[in-house]
């Protein structure tokens, strides 16, 4: 074949896979559908988190096997420049095969979120960690870095929370309160709900540290950047403040809805307003979202009813949220990241993004079957 012919061929064809692919690239987003990569792979970042940097958004998440959701492979890592089209990283955190490793393949790991520290130029990473081998029993806290966005992250530890430190908002009637034995044994009675609220968990694990199970990173407007979590048996959340270099807690934080149980807390802020999407607590089972709010991050908390609307708002359209993010460049545009989880087959499980609209200055969730960011130009 001659020299040229074969150059013009490989040229043509390069330009109609090129063509075809932009002719592929999304336009839109549509929840619950299969969301391929640019490798043509379902995304596999569940539980997942947002960081945006330099003209570039990162979503992390748990990296979930075919038919186990324990951590196999660890956080993944995908990048995009226009939120629908997204590149495949290489694994951002692994697991590791050392048995004396508190990330050892088999662990579980859950909503990975990374912050970007301007001071250090250190990307850490936060997320829930549960030891190979105990269920849910361990309910720690981990923390990887890296002095690149895309990693690989380096794990360097993981811990129960403020350890010897009383929550900024507990009365001192509470914390010197002695329950009564029946109290504390028999759980679910109304006397066990009332102890719950008054500390009983808080002192429980004052020694140790608080539990920490489902969480989220928040960075305020100062800087200053929050860990939420869901603590005392999932029946509290704590906000604690993180260090200067969001790599440690620096002891200070609040409970929020002593035993209301909720889970799956996802933060903005618009203006100067705190909103805090987060669900009950029914496994991978769907329910009703809750929604709060605050004008200031240590409270006073208030809850408003469920930012969902239409018919499956009890269900939360069959979802969960994981994180909060606000559109760059637009003002007032806010994506609700939810899961909808799919515990049979965990690879599978779908990725529900939802416009945030306000009503009255309040966050509402509107289903969508397919939407683009035009809708935050209306
Ligand atoms: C609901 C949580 O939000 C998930 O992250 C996960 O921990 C499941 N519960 C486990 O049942």
């Amino acid at each position: 074949m001659p020299k040229r012919f074969f150059y013009s061929c490989s040229f043509l064809l390069w330009v109609s896979l090129a063509g075809l692919f932009a002719q592929n690239a999304r336009t839109s987003f549509k929840p619950g559908k299969l969301w391929p990569d640019d490798q043509g792979v379902h995304i596999n970042a569940h539980g997942g988190g947002m960081l945006y940097y330099r003209d570039t958004y990162y979503w992390f998440g748990e990296y979930k096997s075919d038919d186990s959701n324990s951590a196999l492979v660890g956080v993944s890592c995908y990048s995009s420049t226009d939120l629908y089209n997204w590149k495949r990283e290489p694994i951002a955190l692994s697991v590791v095969n050392d048995p004396a490793s508190d990330i050892r393949r088999g662990c579980i790991i859950e909503r990975p979120k990374v912050v970007y520290n301007k001071k250090t130029g250190i990307f850490v990473m936060w997320f829930h960690l549960e030891l190979a081998g105990r269920g849910y029993d361990a309910a720690r806290v981990g923390i990887a870095v890296s002095d690149r966005v895309t990693g690989p992250y380096r794990f360097i530890r993981s811990y129960r929370p403020n350890a010897g430190r009383w929550p900024d908002n507990m009365p001192l009637t509470e914390r010197t309160l002695a329950f009564s034995s029946s109290q504390e044994q028999e759980w679910w009675t109304p006397e066990w709900m009332a102890a719950v609220r008054q500390g009983l968990f808080v002192k429980r694990d004052f020694k140790d540290g608080q539990m920490s199970r489902d969480m989220t990173i928040f960075v305020d407007d100062d800087g200053k950047a929050y860990h939420i979590f869901a603590s005392e048996e999932n029946l509290t959340l704590d906000i604690a403040e993180l260090s200067d270099d969001y790599q440690s807690h620096t002891g200070k934080y609040i409970r929020v809805a002593p035993a209301g149980h909720n889970e799956a807390p996802a933060i903005l802020k618009n203006d100067s307003t705190y909103f805090m999407i987060t669900s009950g607590c029914t496994g991978w089972e769907p329910n009703a979202a809750r929604l709060f709010t605050a004008k200031n991050i240590w409270g006073p908390w208030t809850q408003l009813k469920n930012p969902w609307v239409g018919e499956k708002a009890g269900r939360s359209f069959d979802t969960q949220g994981t994180f909060v993010f606000p559109v760059a460049g637009e003002k007032h545009a806010f994506i609700f990241m939810a899961d909808r989880w799919r515990p049979e087959h965990p690879s599978d499980g779908r990725y529900v993004w939802i416009p945030i609209e306000f009503k009255d200055g309040v966050p509402v969730l509107n289903w969508k079957d397919e939407w683009s960011l035009d809708e935050f130009d209306r």
